[in-house]
């Protein structure tokens, strides 16, 4: 780029640094002001060739009129090489030959149903043409587009691709929000945003005023935000005439949607994908002659140890049909390997092996594998490093949480001679189209959270997809020419898969969700759930209110209290919610922001599997004698801050086992909820006289350390009884009882019977606690059923902080008698005058 055209009407000389920065001395300067007409700048354009705009958002917010902006735009960024090849690719998109119908549809009625194949440019196009359409009409001003996505990742790559194609800074006219970031302005015409963000702002902002438009995406995958927010705007729909829905899907299910909103049109965009040849396990092991490496893929039939698992009954089915007369024709290794398939753990071993028979026997064109997260994906990215027919390929791992940055590559072409292969979840199912792919293989799993309602547990748990996933995968293959699909699993199994998925509401805990029902004020929250599409079962929707009265965000009445009030307000479980209140109203916020953080995300240990001891004993170093995980997460958090100062935080990480990307995320995700609290008027900051210990300790730490002051909330953060409390009152009643066994303890729950703290925790293996309790985050069904991440608590803790109290003639108790206590009536006095004085500071600060 050599010539900076600037639209502004603010005197030139104001930015004349900037520009220099961002585009260097050399460069040639043109100024046009505002007034200039836009022939006069399309002219320029055309005459000048490559011309980047610089935009002044000063200058252009008092221009008022998107119309002529949006021309003068359109026609000066039209003229770069880029950009034209940009807008050809749009316009060979099957979406692109329906504009018209498209907008005259949104014109005339009020719901519409969008459905076509995924990749046809029904996400990145029909906002954009609903934008265009108001520009053009005038209308630029008012219009307010809301395009919600399932997730964080795919609304900010969406965003950023609607951004590129309209020559668009992203945060300008199209922005995106997700849960813990934004790039929005007062110009932001077109939001893209999570499911989430627009639940949220409906509390606020119950009519969606100012909103013309709101496209809810991907609907077909049928996830709890998306349903739930189906059923509010149907509500909606009558009282704003003038607000237009429209509803997105891939193919599948576009009746149901359009019968639920009182037989609403529909409209299909007619794709074309070339034919995908499929194999299946059988046929790959035959045709890579691949051998079992792998020992645990013998276990099924090695007697001895052979793991509990959960009953599957697709794993069953497979057991008692696994080498039946299907299976003669193929070779001897081919039957021996699936005589001792697994169907419980995913071969990466074969996985390599299939991508290194494409690298080396098959054309060009990309490879799509996927896999159920990060875990695999790492493990695989890993093998294929060594790989010497795979290494040299451009290798591009995508999921969910993964950092945004290299999200363009994903769908560039690679250079001449290089292949790109991309590990996936099934983002790239239908979120996310790669448009060179010819290969895909497929593992044949998801990590999807099921709920049991009878037991109470979530599970994240890889299981196994349906078969329209199945068929969807398959179809990524051919969107350039004809492709290839590996399905890493017997025919059979195939066969007997589910045809769809289970909708998420019917698998999902639903805590948040009955306190967002209650705080939209929509009634009771089984008639507003009966409401939905296919509603949960009524004894999930029981356990949910259960549960939020346990932790007192519901009364009785099943009102919401003023702890409720509190928690609805922040975009966050429940718990990790109560947990940041009571850190903030108890001066112990840091540390509360430290675990919240990695509870809503993931903890930042890695645990190498060759490493394992040396990752446990360095977690255990951490904690110390706390007993807690928590508190290991804690210090591990606070030395890489330490660490960082100094500019040794990868040393750092690496030493204690320690995600840097983790630790990282942690960092934005603890200002945000500081920003949330801070928000709802909870947070203190004044300075409070110094924290001495603290404060001595990093001037000993950390040379260039200057004068610190400890804010009124941190005052308690180094006393680690008070945080143990508020994590206590974060957790419960996830709380289990430690019985002494000789030297050994065993821990009850109330449901389970005995369980055990999960192997990587600090708390097992370990002989005596010194406190009654411990409580945890999480408790996950695998092989047994385990507890992830402890900590030892008192009874005072769980006193002042666990759920109701009954007397019962010895002292008091919990959760119908589970927990029990004798305490004196001095104590009882106390904790009484505690939980009331909490709930009147609760009541106050209600704004
Ligand atoms: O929503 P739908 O599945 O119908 O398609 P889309 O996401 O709008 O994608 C349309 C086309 O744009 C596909 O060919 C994608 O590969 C491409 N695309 C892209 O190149 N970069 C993005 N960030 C998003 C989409
Ligand atoms: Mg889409």
């Amino acid at each position: 780029r050599n010539t900076v055209l600037v639209i502004s009407k603010a005197p030139l000389p104001n930015y004349r640094a900037d520009l220099d920065e961002k585009h260097g001395q050399s460069q040639r300067k043109i100024s046009i002001s505002a007034d200039t007409e836009t022939h006069v700048e399309s002219m320029l354009a055309k005459s000048i060739g490559k011309i980047s705009v610089v935009k002044d958002s000063a200058g252009t917010s008092s221009h008022g009129d998107d119309s002529t902006l949006d021309e003068r735009r359109k026609a000066v960024v039209n003229a770069s090489p880029a950009a034209k090849s940009m807008t050809s690719f749009r316009k060979k998109l099957p979406a692109f030959k329906m504009k018209d119908e498209v907008l005259q549809a949104v014109s005339q009625n009020q719901v519409l149903v969008v459905s076509g194949e995924t990749g046809c440019g029904k996400t990145t196009q029909l906002p954009q043409f609903i934008l265009e359409e108001e520009i053009n009409a005038g209308r630029g001003a008012a219009c307010d587009i809301i395009c919600t996505q399932p997730r964080r990742i795919s609304a900010i790559s969406v965003a950023t691709r609607v951004a590129d194609e309209r020559g668009d800074e992203l945060g300008e006219s199209v922005g995106y929000q997700i849960r813990l970031e934004a790039r929005r302005s007062q110009e932001t015409r077109l939001l893209f945003c999570t499911t989430g963000v627009l639940l949220r702002r409906l509390v606020q902002d119950p009519l969606l005023e100012g909103v013309s438009h709101v496209i809810v995406d991907e609907i077909h995958e049928r996830g709890m935000n998306e349903d739930f927010l189906l059923v509010v705007l149907r509500d909606l729909l009558p009282k704003r005439p003038k607000l237009r829905l429209i509803l997105m899907s891939a193919t599948i299910n576009a009746d149901m949607f359009s019968k639920y909103f009182g037989n609403a049109p529909k409209l299909h965009i007619p794709g074309f994908t070339f034919p995908v040849r499929e194999f299946f396990l059988e046929d790959v092991v035959e045709s890579t002659g691949f051998q079992s490496q792998n020992n645990q893929a013998s276990s099924r039939f090695s007697g001895g140890r052979r793991i509990e698992k959960q009953k599957d009954s697709l794993t069953e089915l497979f057991e008692e049909v696994a080498i039946q007369d299907t299976y003669k024709q193929f070779s001897k290794s081919t039957r021996k390997y699936l005589e001792c398939w697994n169907p419980e753990i995913i071969d990466l071993d074969l996985v390599e092996a299939a991508i290194q028979h494409i690298c080396e026997e098959k054309n060009d064109g990309a490879i799509l594998v996927f896999l159920t997260g990060w875990d695999d994906i790492s493990k695989l990215l890993d093998k294929l490093k060594l790989n010497p027919s795979v290494r040299n390929e451009l290798l591009l791992p995508l999921h969910g949480s993964m950092p945004t940055i290299n999200q363009r590559q994903i769908f560039q072409r690679p250079p001449p001679g290089v292949r790109k292969i991309v590990l996936a979840t099934n983002i790239a199912e239908t979120s996310i189209t790669i448009d060179d792919v010819v290969y895909v293989i497929d593992c044949g799993k998801a990590k999807e959270t099921s709920y049991d309602a009878l037991n109470k547990l979530a599970c994240l748990l890889p299981s196994w997809i349906s078969r329209a996933a199945a068929h969807q995968r398959r179809g990524r293959a051919g969107r350039v020419q004809p492709g290839i699909c590996f399905h890493l699993y017997p025919k059979l199994m195939y066969d007997a898969m589910a045809q769809y998925q289970l909708p998420e509401i019917l698998r999902t805990p639903l805590e948040s969700l009955c306190l967002q029902i209650k705080s939209l004020q929509v009634g009771s929250i089984a008639k507003f759930l009966s409401k939905a599409l296919e509603p949960p079962e009524l004894r999930a929707v029981d356990n949910a209110i259960e549960s939020l009265k346990t932790i007192g965000a519901l009364d009785d009445r099943e009102e919401l209290t003023s702890l409720g009030r509190h928690l609805a307000t922040l975009p966050l479980d429940p718990k990790v919610g109560k947990m940041l209140l009571m850190g903030a109203i108890f001066q112990c916020l840091d540390p509360a922001l430290t675990i919240a953080a990695a509870l809503a995300h993931r903890d930042p240990f890695v645990i190498p599997i060759d490493k394992r001891d040396a990752a446990d004993e360095a977690k255990r170093r951490l904690a110390g004698n706390a007993r807690s995980d928590h508190l290991a997460l804690m210090r591990a958090y606070e030395g890489y801050i330490v660490a960082k100062r100094h500019g040794r935080e990868r040393n750092y990480c690496w030493e204690n086992f320690l995600s840097a990307q983790t630790l990282q995320w942690m960092d934005g995700a603890r200002e945000q909820f500081y920003d949330h609290l801070s928000k709802i008027g909870f947070v203190d900051n004044s300075s409070n006289s110094a924290n001495y210990a603290v404060e001595i300790t990093l001037q000993c730490l950390s040379p260039t350390y200057d004068a610190f002051l400890v804010q009124a909330y941190n005052k308690h953060s180094d006393d680690l009884e008070m945080v143990r409390a508020v994590l206590c009152a974060g957790l419960y009643p996830n709380v289990v009882q430690c019985k002494a066994r000789g030297r050994r303890t065993a821990f009850f729950t109330k449901d389970d019977g005995k369980v055990e703290p999960h192997p990587a925790s600090v708390n097992s293996r370990v002989g005596q606690f010194a406190q009654p309790w411990l409580v945890y985050s999480e408790k996950v069904k695998t092989t047994g059923i385990y507890l992830r991440d402890t900590t030892n608590i008192s009874d005072y803790a769980l006193l002042m902080f666990g759920g109701p109290l009954v007397s019962n003639g010895k002292g008091v108790e919990m959760l119908d008698g589970y927990l029990q206590f004798t305490a004196s009536a001095k104590t009882m006095e106390l904790v009484n005058a505690l939980r009331s004085q909490l709930d009147d500071l609760l009541t106050r600060k209600i704004k």
